[in-house]
C-alpha cells in the first residue's frame, strides 16, 4: 500500500480592518469566540476566492477557516498559519500533526526579508548509516523505527517567538475548538482511514480513534477528537517544554520504543531508538533561504535539510538557459536538476547550494538538452565553479521512483500589512508510522524513512546521529522588486518539487491565470526511466513527448497544491485545487471589490 523506492545512491533516479501597521508583537490580541470557527459545512468550500485584508489557501475549509478568523481578529499571517497548521492535525491528521515536522518560508512586510524556519524531524543520536540497512521499506514505514523526532511544536513557539504575535495556547484555540466539536468526515478522510484500517487495527491505540467500532467513520458523520483537544490545550499551558523532555515526552518515547501493538497481531513492528535526550536537543533552526532569480523575480525557497529550494531553483535556471520552454525542456531540466539534488543535497556540511544555484552551472547543464529526451539516467553534472563547453553526457546508474501520493499538505497565508507564510508539514506517508500515542489523539510520523536506507556509500542522505533526513519540501515565495508576487507549495514526496516548478512555467512561460496554472495537468520527471503523467496531461502532449523519446506512464494524481497571488492595488487571490484530493479551501479576509 504505502510502498516506494528510496533514492539509492547519488539519488541517480531517483483583525480591525482599519488597521494599517502590523501590531507590536509584544501585545497579542485576545482571540474572541467569533474568531473560532464553528463545524462548517463543505457547500462553502471553493478554490479561489479574490479579495483583500489577507487571504488563506489550505486543503481544508476547516483549517482555513481556522486561519482566517485569526487574520480578522488581527492575528497575523505566522498567527494564523500556525493556528491552521494545527487545525490540519485535526482535520487532516493522516498528512499533518503536532508530532510531524515541515517547513515554513516567511516574507517579514517591514524588513522586506524572507526567512525560513526549519521544524524539519531529527534522527534521534543512537542512529547511525547502517541503522536502516536491509529494513524492507513498508516494515520501516509502520514501525518505532521511523519515527524522528518532532519538530513542529518547537517550529511553531520558534514561529510566534520570532514572527507571530499570539501565544502558543491562542494560536491552538481554533484547532482545540474543531477537535472538540468535531468536523465532518468527508470522502477523502474516510478513503485515507480506509486505507489504512489493515495497519490502524494492529496498533490499540489507533483503532481505538480512527477505527470506532472496527471500521473508518462513515462519510458525514461527525469525527471528534476530545483527546487531542486536551492534548493542545496542555500544550498551550505548559508550552513546548512539555513535550521537548517532559512528560508528554516521556509518553512520545515509551510509545516509539514499545509499539501498542494488538494483541495477536503478526506484524513484526520494529522498536525506535529515540530517547527523552533526543527530544530535549531538539531545536527548530532559522536557516537562509535559497534565492535565485527567474524572468528578473526573485524565487525564494528551503535549504536543506530540503532539496525543495536547490532544485526547484536549479531547473528554473536551466530552463532560462534554453531559446525556449515547452513540456519537453520542462522534463529535461527537472530530470537534470533530479540527477545533482541526489548526488549533492541532504543534511550535510558543505552541500554545493551557490554553484547548484548558479547561472554558469545552469548554463552547462542546459547544453545536455537537445531535441529528444537524453539517455537514461542523468548523471550529476560538476558543480565546482567552472563551467565551460557542453560537456559529455556520462552515463550513470539507472534506478526507478515510485509513484507518491498527495500526503503531507502545505499551506499559505497573506496577511493585510503583507506577511506572507508558505508552510509545508508532514508526518510523510498518510498515517505516517500508523501509531497513536495511547490517550493523547495524535500520530507520530515516519519521516525518517526519507533517508536512503543504504548501504550507499557517500550518498549524503544516509541517516546519522541527529540528522534530518532529505526533504523535497519545497514551500516557495517569489518577489518582484522586494514585493511579494506569489506564494506556493504542495504535498506529494519528491513531486512537490516538480508541482511547484510546473506551476510556475504554466504561469510564466504558458502564460496562464493562476488558477488555471493550479487546474492543468501535471507531469512529474525525478530523473527516472519514466515519466509519470495525470491522463489529461498524456492526452494533450503524449504522442508529441512521445515522438521525442519519452515513456510517459499514468499517475492519476500529481500533488494537491496551495497558492496566493499578489494582484494589483491591494488585491489577493487565494487558490486551491479545484479537483486533486478532494479540491482545497481559498478564503480572503474581505471579498469587496
Ligand atoms: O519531506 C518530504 O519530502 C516527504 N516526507 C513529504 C511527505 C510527502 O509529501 C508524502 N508524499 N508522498
Amino acid at each position: 500500500m504505502i510502498s516506494r523506492r528510496i533514492t539509492p545512491l547519488a539519488g541517480i533516479l531517483v483583525g480591525s480592518s482599519l488597521l494599517l501597521v502590523q501590531p507590536a508583537l509584544a501585545s497579542p490580541p485576545a482571540l474572541s469566540p467569533s474568531a473560532v470557527s464553528p463545524p462548517v459545512s463543505q457547500a462553502e468550500k471553493k478554490p479561489v476566492a479574490e479579495g483583500s485584508g489577507g487571504a488563506v489557501s489550505t486543503v481544508d475549509l476547516d483549517a482555513s477557516k481556522a486561519a482566517l478568523g485569526v487574520l480578522r481578529e488581527g492575528g497575523n499571517a505566522m498567527d494564523a498559519a500556525v493556528a491552521a497548521a494545527a487545525t490540519l492535525g485535526v482535520t487532516e491528521p493522516y498528512s499533518a500533526g503536532l508530532a510531524g515536522g515541515g517547513f515554513i518560508v516567511y516574507y517579514d512586510a517591514r524588513r522586506k526579508k524572507v526567512h525560513t524556519i526549519d521544524g524539519r524531524e531529527a534522527a534521534p543520536k543512537a542512529m547511525g548509516p547502517a541503522s536502516l540497512e536491509g529494513i524492507p521499506f513498508d516494515d520501516a514505514v509502520t514501525s518505532g523505527l521511523s519515527a524522528g523526532v518532532p519538530g513542529s511544536v518547537a517550529q511553531w513557539e520558534l514561529a510566534l517567538r520570532r514572527f507571530g504575535t499570539l501565544s502558543l495556547r491562542q494560536a491552538l484555540k481554533p484547532a482545540i475548538d474543531v477537535a472538540t466539536k468535531g468536523f465532518r468526515v468527508d470522502q477523502t478522510f474516510y478513503d485515507q482511514t480506509a486505507a489504512n484500517a489493515a495497519r490502524f487495527k494492529d496498533f490499540t491505540s489507533t483503532a481505538k480513534l480512527y477505527l470506532p467500532g472496527g471500521a473508518p467513520p462513515p462519510v458525514g458523520s461527525t469525527f471528534r477528537n476530545p483527546e487531542l483537544a486536551d492534548t493542545y490545550r496542555r500544550l498551550g499551558r505548559l508550552g513546548g517544554e512539555w513535550l521537548y523532555g517532559g512528560a508528554l515526552g516521556v509518553e512520545v518515547v515509551a510509545t516509539v520504543k514499545k509499539p501498542p501493538v494488538t494483541p495477536g497481531s503478526t506484524r513484526n513492528v520494529r522498536p525506535g531508538l529515540m530517547e527523552l535526550a533526543d527530544l530535549k536537543a531538539y531545536r527548530a533552526l532559522e536557516r537562509p533561504p535559497t534565492k535565485m532569480t527567474y524572468k528578473g523575480m526573485d524565487v525564494y525557497g528551503m535549504a536543506p535539510p530540503s532539496s525543495g529550494g536547490s532544485t526547484v531553483g536549479e531547473a528554473l535556471n536551466i530552463l532560462e538557459a534554453l531559446p525556449k520552454v515547452g513540456e519537453h525542456e520542462y522534463l529535461e531540466a527537472s530530470r537534470l536538476a533530479f540527477a545533482d539534488r541526489g548526488k549533492y543535497v541532504g543534511d550535510i556540511p558543505g552541500v554545493p547550494l551557490k554553484e547548484l544555484l548558479s547561472d554558469g552551472f545552469a548554463k552547462e547543464r542546459a547544453c545536455l538538452i537537445g531535441e529528444r529526451a537524453m539517455p537514461h539516467p542523468a548523471a550529476p553534472g560538476d558543480p565546482d565553479g567552472m563551467y565551460g563547453p557542453c560537456p559529455a553526457a556520462p552515463s550513470a546508474e539507472a534506478t526507478e521512483a515510485a509513484k507518491e501520493g498527495p500526503e503531507t499538505t502545505h499551506l499559505v497565508v497573506a496577511d493585510r500589512w503583507g506577511n506572507v507564510v508558505a508552510y509545508n508539514i508532514t508526518i510523510e506517508s498518510t498515517g505516517g508510522n500508523g501509531i497513536v500515542v495511547p490517550g493523547r489523539g495524535f500520530l507520530l510520523n515516519n519521516e525518517l524513512t526519507d533517508f536512503t536506507f543504504g548501504p550507499a556509500p557517500g550518498d549524503p542522505n544516509l541517516p546519522g546521529p541527529g540528522k534530518r533526513p532529505r526533504s523535497s519540501m519545497a514551500p516557495t515565495i517569489v518577489l518582484d522588486d522586494d514585493r511579494p508576487l506569489l506564494a506556493l507549495g504542495s504535498p506529494g514526496g519528491s513531486t512537490i518539487i516538480t508541482t511547484v516548478l510546473q506551476i510556475l512555467l504554466n504561469r510564466w512561460n504558458l502564460g496562464m491565470s493562476l488558477p488555471e496554472a493550479l487546474a492543468a495537468p501535471r507531469a512529474t520527471q525525478r530523473n527516472t526511466a519514466q515519466t509519470q503523467a495525470e491522463q489529461a496531461f498524456i492526452d494533450r502532449y503524449g504522442a508529441e513527448l512521445t515522438r521525442r523519446g519519452h515513456s510517459l506512464v499514468l499517475n492519476p494524481e500529481i500533488g494537491a497544491a496551495t497558492a496566493v497571488e499578489f494582484l494589483r492595488h491591494g488585491r489577493l487571490q487565494a487558490v486551491a485545487e479545484p479537483t486533486r484530493r478532494g479540491g482545497g479551501s481559498a478564503l480572503v479576509v474581505s471579498e469587496r471589490r
